[in-house]
């Protein structure tokens, strides 16, 4: 028989209660990676591997290839926290939830400029790309019910290369002919001309950018709302504007408040929006905004009864946590538009810094002087020969920066650039320490380079840029 005192030297250290987490035998063995444990964990030691693992990742402050929050104020913080637990579909459980929910539609829709004699309706999405389908989605269906002429026509729908992959997407999904209008070198947002040529009376809405992933311009959507007026005025057809406002549609209304892209043009019927990007939330939430309710398609609202109550729904997705929400509530509060203007003035200020800074080193080319967001996309001039910007790119890993590297989408893929992100917590010291490291970066190459690396392999013809 074991003495007490052999029984006792036999526990582990951590289940003695007097080791630390770290000394327990958890460390000493592979965590499960593909099956779920037998036998549980104490919650301390599944924790600390949890976040060691972690560790790994990049530091999201020093992530400059995504557009999404990287940073919220504590207060924020603190009342996600308390709407972690509540199911934001479960209106009737959380009806408060649901008035904040409304608020936020009320709030988005005035900034979208929405005319008075309008019933705007929106909703809180994942994010932007859930937005789109949705809102192009109602689209093809208000076609197919007002306005397709034959039952055998096909819809299609007209948008630039430029786009984000979520509207190939929503093609390719929801089985509808895309007419992508394609780039040119020293082009890159759709052409007028060009969006002419390609619509006809099946086209279920064309799409335009307010700030594009690429490069951060918008897509001439005045002129574009001009030409569909002038199509439904000459031929009769009633071609919606989706804007796509992921980015543009919280720096925009701030900054250039008189610059024309919102509800305010006659044939812009829906906006989306992300609340994740300079809506300033954490990643999770992107808004759509349909300017007239009469005109959304009530065959896409559906009406269930749920946990208690009747509730109207026509998002795709249905359960997720209420906290994004409430982080944009607070946001709105918080900052005001005051708020929102500051920050996005130093966002484009910073942004033009580091701009300024790179054009100066004599390596770079701005690709993108009339852009709208704070974002800085530059190519490497012809002369330098020795290495890429995915070069440069992977370079600066060893200091921690994310930065991405792609090539323009058809038909201007020649151009390979680097883009920054620049948002709130990008300081003008960062754009000093940036533009420092980009230099070394540049001079250790240029010694041990051995040859440009090329870029990655497309994925439909095309690389996607990080957001
Ligand atoms: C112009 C544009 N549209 C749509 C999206 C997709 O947005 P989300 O990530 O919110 O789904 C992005 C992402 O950056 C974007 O830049």
């Amino acid at each position: 028989m074991l003495s007490k005192k052999t029984e006792t030297s036999k526990l582990d250290p951590a289940e003695k209660g007097h080791a630390s987490t770290y000394s327990s035998r958890f460390f000493r063995e592979p965590v499960p990676k593909y099956e779920i444990p037998e036998k549980s964990m104490p919650a301390n030691a599944a924790y600390q591997l949890i976040h060691d693992e972690l560790n790994m990742d990049s530091n999201p402050s020093l992530n400059l290839a995504s557009f999404v929050t990287t940073w919220m104020e504590p207060e924020a913080e603190k009342l996600m926290h308390e709407s972690l637990h509540k199911n934001f579909i479960d209106h009737d459980e959380y009806p408060q939830t649901e008035v904040i929910h409304k608020r936020c539609v009320n709030m988005l829709a005035r900034l979208f400029n929405v005319p008075e004699d309008c019933n705007a309706i929106g909703a809180a999405t994942i994010g932007s790309s859930e937005a789109i389908m949705l809102c192009l989605l109602a689209h093809k269906w208000n076609w197919k019910k007002h306005r397709r002429k034959e039952e055998h026509a096909t819809p299609n729908i007209v948008f630039g290369a430029e786009v984000h992959v979520c509207w190939e997407k929503f093609a390719r999904y929801f089985d509808v002919e895309m007419r992508i209008i394609p780039m040119e070198k020293e082009r890159y947002t759709i052409s007028v001309e060009e969006v002419e040529k390609a619509i006809d009376e099946n086209t279920i809405c064309v799409g335009a950018i307010l700030g594009t992933t690429y490069s951060g311009q918008a897509d001439p959507i005045e002129k574009l709302n001009d030409l569909l007026l002038k199509i439904k005025k000459e031929k009769g057809w009633d071609i919606p504007l989706h804007i796509d406002a992921a980015s543009g549609g919280f720096v925009v209304p701030f900054t250039e408040p008189d610059f024309k892209w919102d509800f305010r043009l006659e044939q812009v019927k829906s906006i989306n929006v992300s609340g994740h990007k300079f809506g300033l939330v954490y990643a999770g939430i992107g808004w759509m905004i349909w300017k007239e309710e009469s005109e959304f398609p009530e065959e896409l609202i559906f009406k269930v009864n749920y946990l208690g109550g009747w509730m109207p729904t026509f998002t795709l997705n249905f359960s997720c946590n209420s906290a994004n929400v409430i982080a944009q509530y607070y946001n709105f509060l918080r900052l005001g538009k005051d708020g929102y203007r500051n920050i996005m003035q130093n966002c484009l200020k910073n942004a033009q810094y580091l701009a300024e800074l790179l054009e100066k080193s004599g390596k770079f080319e701005m690709i993108n002087r009339s852009q709208k967001l704070p974002i800085v996309a530059v190519s490497l001039k012809k002369e330098i020969k020795a290495y890429s910007v995915f070069d440069i790119s992977n370079k600066l890993r060893e200091r921690g920066w994310v930065m991405s590297a792609y090539t323009m989408p058809p038909n201007a893929e020649e151009v390979a650039l680097m883009r920054v992100v620049v948002k709130e917590n990008f300081s003008h010291d960062m754009a000093d320490i940036l533009y420092q490291d980009i230099l070394n970066a540049c001079e250790s190459l240029e010694k041990t380079s051995q040859g440009p690396t090329e870029p990655p392999p497309k994925e439909n013809g095309r690389h996607h840029p990080i957001c």
